[in-house]
């Protein structure tokens, strides 16, 4: 099963700071599903600034040419005027899901009061499950583990099992 993470971060693409949340992405995903999935996972990762055309572009190559069955993001989903993950996630979305914001947003609000700030969304392509992130590492801890039983039975329903 192939699993993509894609950081997106003006400043950790161009070597300003290192990029930590796609790892840790890597590492929550994979501790989680351990065991849980019939076959190995492979992880495809990406790195790219805050641009809504190359977002866009690069989720539709992981889920049309590359054939991940799911795209996991992290940063941009914030207020300020660079943060366009979400528009660009939607704009490659053919259902939009957006129970994994509203979960994510209610589960970290109880520890984070500036968790309502990301406006993180989810959806389908095809056969391909796209899920937004935070792109606060410590945010990945907190809001992927609790999304982790919906996104198994969604990609199970994309499969059509
Ligand atoms: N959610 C959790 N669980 N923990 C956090 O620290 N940071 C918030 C929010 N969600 C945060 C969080 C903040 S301060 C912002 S601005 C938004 O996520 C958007 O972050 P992003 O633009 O890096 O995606």
């Amino acid at each position: 099963m192939k699993i993509a993470r894609v950081t997106l971060s003006d400043r950790a693409s161009a070597g300003v700071y290192p990029d930590l949340s796609g790892p840790e992405i890597e590492r929550v995903l994979g501790a989680a599903l351990d065991g849980k999935l019939d076959g190995e996972v492979v992880f495809v990762s990406r790195l790219i600034p805050d641009e809504r055309g190359l977002i866009a572009q690069t989720l539709r190559e992981l889920c049309d040419q590359e054939g991940c069955e799911l795209v996991v993001t992290t940063g941009g989903t914030g207020p300020a005027a660079r943060d366009v993950t979400p528009e660009a996630t939607r704009d490659v979305l053919e259902r939009e899901l957006p129970g994994f914001g509203e979960a994510m947003r209610a589960v970290s609000f109880a520890k984070v009061p500036t968790a309502i700030l990301s406006r993180a969304t989810a959806g389908t392509r095809g056969r391909t499950l796209i899920v937004n992130l935070p792109g606060n590492p410590r945010a990945i801890g907190e809001c992927l583990p609790p999304l982790v039983p919906a996104i198994r039975e969604c990609l199970k329903h994309l499969r059509g099992e």
